[in-house]
């Protein structure tokens, strides 16, 4: 797709945005010329309890210097959940906060400022009954539930750090985050729905509680979903709905240091176990709201719907603290897109007049895929600027979002961030910035995006590299909860004085920035961060293998999806039928279903170095057919490897994919 392809940007748009181009102009000089007087200026949009007087300090470290010490608003205080209900109250106290729609069409909820405010200091009330107090961890397990967003708040309300994790993990990924994250109380449910199945949530979590043993949490709140009799332990499990009913409707707020911690979310990384990203409380709910606002031009009495999933680090910035800070309504769909039946995101959108709509590149590609009447059967007048995120998105369905859900009347931003941001990074100011198809265009005011070489060098002009940020914003992670060493380690050595994304990008004559995906040992499948070292991990646990080697392959639909070498015990010619579709469900069941690989190869041996590192480069090729173009194999400990690799490869390409 050429890169001539440009939309710009619509004057109705730009003549009613909050933030146009001139005012966007202003905001980028003021934020490079005089950080901390403009940053001081945007904390204004938060409700202080004591307004900060000193915006960022602290810095990335450097050449022979490992200090990483990130810091903003340090000596002001607030509380996110003020923020979120309490100063909506008088203004808009009876407005709807949040709308809930089931996955059963006649389930919806609604809930104004009042509402939730009632029922997140009711809960917040529990958590103090039951131990919880500053600093101290919650986590939650749960569906898309108003449950879920009330948790998240109640533990801001009285500064315990939420740790919310997402409802497709297995026990096992549940009970490594509440072990490492030492949760002092667990909040789930009895099951969930997800296109006309439950899952056995309690069941899982009941699981996840043994694997802990000592040092499983002493309380669990049950949220009753869908009303299944589920087994309750005595003492240690509670019913939430009876604890919520008989608590006191009003909690006074924790007055919050601004660095005090607000969440850990766990996300992958290229080694080890998954790794709790810690969020403070002032950068990160300035970033979330600041963001929230400009880029999806925000307005008054405006429904915002994020389809993400309140698990992942979208539905924590942009269903609750984004939206809520700004005094917007936030939708919360339990569903999935195309149950019962295709076409349902669009109904949704259009009995609930959603005007901003965040989505995945993964899901748009595979609407394209329904009936066109589908789409072209629904209203969808409502809708004023589409969102995408998580993974690079294609012309093609750019395109086919702006013109089938947009009626080429919407600006689609496409925004390119990270766990570790907080918000969004590089992405289009709808009523400022022109839109190239596949382009997250300019970074945001504050926003130092730079491409570096291989040796570290600062690239100019149209070029490409590896993205890093050159210097702190207010909604960047602060530490890697428990092991800062790692959280150096991983982000500022690489390329030093710089966060380092793990992401490669290409910028053109006009400075805009293409993301080409992960340069490290991360996979992105349909938007979902896995690592490699993940993955092997858990084909590890399994006696009949001895080693394995996961990549990342691109996949129409999923971005890329996983690919497995896998060395078994044995040999691999002596193993049994079925072991490769045994390989991939035993995956599923260590992390979830989403992590298990779609296509599993047994291998004899693995293509090393001498030095006994796995060259993935050479099985890439191998998985994806191109086993012409290997490049430079001479590095390759035994080469013999490459044939047998080969013949294995053939075998599967007959059995298919996983057996
Ligand atoms: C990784 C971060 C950010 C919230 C959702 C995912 C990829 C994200 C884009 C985009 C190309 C993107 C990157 C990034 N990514 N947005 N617009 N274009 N790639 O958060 O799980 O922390 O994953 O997602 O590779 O590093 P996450």
């Amino acid at each position: 797709m050429s890169e001539e392809l440009i939309f710009h940007v619509k004057p109705h748009i730009a003549a009613s945005a909050s933030v146009n181009a001139k005012s966007l102009a202003l905001m980028n000089n003021h934020a490079s010329l005089d950080p901390d007087p403009f940053w001081l200026e945007q904390a204004r949009r938060l409700d202080w309890m004591r307004f900060p007087t000193i915006a960022g300090s602290g810095g990335f470290g450097g050449p022979g210097d490992e200090t990483v010490e990130i810091s903003w608003f340090a000596d002001g205080t607030l509380n996110a959940s003020v923020n979120c209900l309490d100063r909506h109250l008088a203004s808009r106290g009876d407005e709807t906060a949040l709308i809930w729609q089931g996955e059963i069409e006649a389930q919806t909820a609604r809930l104004s400022f009042h509402d939730l405010h009632d029922k997140v200091c009711r809960l917040a009330n529990v958590l103090k009954a039951h131990g919880v107090g500053r600093g101290d961890r919650v986590a939650t397990y749960l569906p898309m539930v108003v449950e879920s967003v009330v948790a998240m708040l109640a533990c801001a309300r009285i500064g315990a750090v939420h740790v919310v994790m997402f409802a497709g993990f297995s026990p096992s990924g549940v009970a490594s985050r509440i072990r490492d994250s030492a949760a002092r109380l667990l909040i789930t449910a009895d099951e969930g729905r997800r296109g006309g199945k439950r899952i056995p949530l309690k069941t899982m979590a009941d699981a996840a509680l043994d694997e802990l043993g000592d040092a499983a949490p002493p309380h669990v709140l049950v949220v009753s979903v869908t009303g299944a009799a589920v087994p309750m332990k005595q003492g240690r499990d509670h019913d939430f709905a009876t604890l919520v009913e008989a608590a006191a409707p009003d909690c006074a707020p924790e007055e919050m240091g601004a660095e005090d911690p607000l969440l850990i979310l766990y996300t992958s990384g290229s080694t080890g176990a998954p790794k709790g990203v810690l969020h403070t409380t002032g950068g990160y709910l300035l970033w979330a709201s600041l963001t929230h606002e400009m880029v999806f031009d925000h307005r008054p009495g405006d429904v915002f719907w994020c389809t993400a999933d309140l698990g992942w680090v979208t539905g924590h910035s942009y269903v609750v603290y984004g939206p809520l800070a700004n005094g917007g309504t936030t939708l919360v769909f339990e569903g999935t897109p195309s149950f019962p039946s295709p076409g349902r995101w669009w109904q949704v959108i259009d009995k609930h007049a959603v005007n901003g709509f965040y989505t995945a590149p993964t899901a748009i590609r595979a609407l394209m895929r329904d009936d066109p009447a589908v789409v072209d059967a629904a209203r969808l007048d409502s809708l004023r600027v589409l969102g995408s995120v998580g993974e690079p998105i294609n012309a093609e369905a750019w395109l086919w979002f702006y013109e089938k859900v947009g009626h080429a009347r919407c600006p689609v931003i496409d925004s390119w961030w990270q766990t570790e941001t907080g918000g969004m990074m590089i992405v289009p100011v709808p009523g400022a910035v022109a839109q190239k198809p596949g382009s997250a265009t300019l970074p945001l005011p504050g926003v130092r995006a730079v491409l570096v070489d291989e040796k570290g060098q600062v690239l100019d002009g149209a070029a490409e590299g590896h993205l890093c940020i050159d210097g702190s914003w207010p909604g960047q992670a602060r530490t890697l909860w428990g092991d800062h060493g790692r959280f150096v380690q991983t982000y500022f050595t690489t390329y030093p004085g710089l966060y380092f994304s793990g992401d490669g990008a290409r910028r053109d004559a006009d400075g805009y920035f293409w993301i080409t995906g992960r340069v490290d040992d991360v996979i992105n499948v349909s938007g979902h961060r896995i690592g490699s070292a993940e993955v092997e991990s858990a084909f590890a646990t399994h006696a009949a293998v001895s080693e394995s080697a996961v990549i990342g392959v691109p996949d129409d639909l999923k971005g890329q999806s996983l690919a497995a070498f896998v060395v078994v015990r044995g040999g691999a010619a002596a193993a049994p039928q079925d072991l490769r579709g045994e390989l991939a469900a035993h995956v599923g069941r260590q992390l979830g279903r989403y992590a298990a690989p779609d296509l599993v190869v047994l291998v004899s041996d693995l293509p090393k170095t001498r030095s006994g590192k796995v060259m993935r480069r050479i099985l890439r090729k191998i998985a994806t057919g191109e086993h012409e173009q290997l490049g430079d194999v001479s590095t390759l400990a035994d080469p013999s490897v490459i044939d047998s690799l080969l013949e294995s490869m053939a075998g599967v390409r007959n059995a298919g994919p996983t057996g």
